[in-house]
Formats: structure tokens, sequence, C-alpha cells
């Protein structure tokens, strides 16, 4: 058996930077409102006609990471990416940046696990580097979110808190087996499927349906989520994945060097770091930049704490995530 560690990053943002102040202008919010309740300031949103997507996002992500692992295209084994916001209803974004690298015809594989999509690629791809089968493989998350949001007062609740990136990882086989990933774990309760769900279009409600009903009102193709109830969730699940980790290593909340949360909400993030009795700096939140970015959240905070040398050799990090499914999970490195 092989160990798995992280051996190259990088994240892209849109340039186009929105601030509360911005979308006073097309719904009825305030910067206060955001601000007291998500921590958000700004958030980055491709502007029209912009040649960005989510695989080309992605693609400018992996570009960094690859070139930062020491690797070149032709190392890569195996992609995964993670997006709810992905270029195509099918295929899959995996096969996008498979061509828009310019890889050896390697597998690629889409992970749906949305804000947890980071923490469940990360396990998978430690699989696979674990058993021998792949030495170095390229991990996406992306989000394209503001083109799908509803921008209009009706939206508000959600449309304030997500914002657009991209992150990648490199994850390589790792001959010390204290160092890498040490654990990963996952979770999942689909019964609460609907409380943080995009309905339209699925299966049940198939665009020629939805054409054909001309309706309005329909806003099943907007995302929704019941708020509070998620919040609520959150912080319970946030804290049993970082518990979970903690003790499948023997650690300590104390023994934590760097926890990197799901970027769901500032107030979450206070709430886990209170929780676990940890410093400012012992947890990294970007939120206040970017919003909420989903599958993308995580990978880019944890580049850029990397990138402001945050994360030292033999630090203990902890990633945790939690969102729609509900999917939850954690990933504990030893760096
Ligand atoms: O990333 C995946 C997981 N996601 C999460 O973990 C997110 C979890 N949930 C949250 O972060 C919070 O629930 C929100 C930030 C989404 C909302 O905060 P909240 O404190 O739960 O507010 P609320 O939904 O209870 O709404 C409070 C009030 C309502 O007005 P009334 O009924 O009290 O008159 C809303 O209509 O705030 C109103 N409201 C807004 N006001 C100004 C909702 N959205 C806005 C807005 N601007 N953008």
């Amino acid at each position: 058996m092989y160990n798995s560690k992280i051996t190259g990053l990088g994240y892209y943002v849109p340039d186009n930077i929105v601030t509360n102040a911005d979308l006073t202008k097309m719904m009825d919010t305030s910067d206060e409102w955001i601000q007291e309740r998500t921590g958000i300031q700004e958030r980055r949103w491709i502007v029209e006609g912009s040649e960005d997507t989510s695989s080309v996002m992605g693609a400018k992500a992996s570009r960094i990471a690859i070139e930062r692992a020491g690797l070149t295209k032709d190392d890569i084994d195996f992609i995964i990416f993670a997006t709810l916001s992905p270029d195509y209803y099918f295929p899959g974004g995996g096969v996008q940046l498979q061509e828009m690298l310019d890889l050896k015809t390697v597998g690629a594989l889409d992970v749906r696990n949305q804000c947890s999509g980071f923490v469940y690629s990360l396990s998978v791809a430690d699989q696979f580097i674990k058993t021998g089968m792949y030495k170095n493989i390229l991990v996406v998350g992306a989000e394209f979110h503001s083109g799908g949001l509803d921008k209009t007062d009706r939206g508000r609740g959600v449309t304030v808190i997500f914002g657009d990136g991209a992150g990648a990882a490199i994850l390589s086989r790792c001959e010390d087996n204290n160092k890498g990933i040490l654990s990963s774990h996952l979770f999942s309760e689909g019964k609460h499927a609907q409380e943080l769900t995009v309905i339209s279009p699925s299966i049940k409600h198939w665009v020629p349906a939805i054409l054909a009903a001309n309706d309005e009102s329909d806003e099943s193709y907007f995302p929704y989520m019941n708020g509070t109830f998620v919040f609520k969730h959150a912080v319970v699940r946030f804290s049993e994945a970082i518990v979970a980790g903690l003790q499948a290593n023997s650690l300590q909340a104390s023994d934590i060097n760097m926890l990197i949360p799901h970027q769901a909400n500032l107030r979450i993030s206070q709430f886990v770091q209170k929780k676990f009795g940890l410093r400012d700096d012992q947890v990294y939140n970007n939120i206040m930049k970017y919003g909420n970015t989903t599958a993308a959240s995580i990978i880019i905070a944890l580049s850029e704490a990397w990138e402001k040398g945050k994360i030292k050799d033999n630090d203990i990090v902890v990633l945790a995530a939690f969102g729609s499914g509900f999917t939850w999970g954690s990933v504990i490195i030893r760096w």
C-alpha cells in the first residue's frame, strides 16, 4: 500500500468582482444583511461573453497545479472533476479537461457531490493511489454558479451567497507512510435531498415539458435552499466529520494546524472554530472575497493558504465539508 500526498495546487477565479453594493442594484438586499448573515463582502462572477466556464476555469487552475507539482501533462494518470455546474448536461466536465489540457487518453471521472465534491474526490483519488493503480491524479473542483442564479428579489436568499471559481490539486504517490492523506470520512443522508437542490431539468421535469408549460412562476431550474434548516445541519455535521477524522488518527483538536472548512457561511466556520477551541491562525477562511464556490471552495482556500505560507511541512491539515444531498465528510492530511 502506498500513501498519497498533494504535490501541486492551483486556483483560478474570474477577474470580475461583484460587491454586495452591486447586488443591491439587482435585488432587494443590503451589504449589512449579507455581511452579518454570511460574512461575504464580494464574489467573482463570470461576465457575459467570457471564455470561462467550469471546465475552462478548471483547466486554468490545473495548469498551475501540474506545473507546481513539477510534472508535465503526460504524467497525469487520471482525472477527477467535481462540479454541480458542468458545461454540458452530459458528458461530464472531466473529458473536457482531458481535451483542454491535451492529456493522454486517461480516465476521467465526474463527481456530483456539490459542496462535498472536493472531499469526496480527494478520497476517491487517495484509494486509486493507495492500491498502486495510479501515480498522479488531477483532482479539480470548479463552479460557474452565476449563469444559473435567480438575480431578482425572488432569488436573494440563495443568489447573494454563490461565487464562481476553480481549484486543482495533484495527488501523487508518496513512499512515506506517515505523510499525506491519513484518512478520509464520507457520509450522506438523502432524506434531505430537497432542502438544497436544483430540480430541473431532470427526467421527471424535462425541457420540452418546461417549455410547453410556459409557466413564468416555475422556479424549479433555480437553486432552492432551506437556509436555516441547512445551517442547523451543517454545524452538526461539520463537527461530526472532524471528530471522525481526529478519532481515526488518535488526534486532538489542539493537534490541528490548519482547518479548511468548505466556505458555506463564515458563521458556520466560526461556530466550528469555537466548538473545537481553535485559534484564528488554525482556520482559513476566504468566503469574504469569493463567496461560496461549492466544489471549488476548499481547494481554492487550500491553494491560497498554501501560497501564503500558512501550511508547513508535517502540519496536520483538516478539510471538512457539508452540503446538498445532504453529504458531508473530512480528509485528514499530514503535510
Ligand atoms: O454550501 C452548502 C451548504 N450551505 C449552507 O450551509 C448555507 C446554510 N444557510 C445559511 O448560510 C443561511 O441560512 C443563509 C445565509 C442562507 C440565510 O441566513 P438566515 O439567517 O438563515 O436568514 P433567513 O433565511 O432566516 O432569512 C431572514 C430574513 C427573511 O426575512 P423575514 O422573513 O425575517 O422578514 C428573509 O426574507 O432575511 C430575509 N432575506 C434577505 N434579506 C436581505 C433573505 N435573503 C436576504 C437577502 N437580503 N439577500
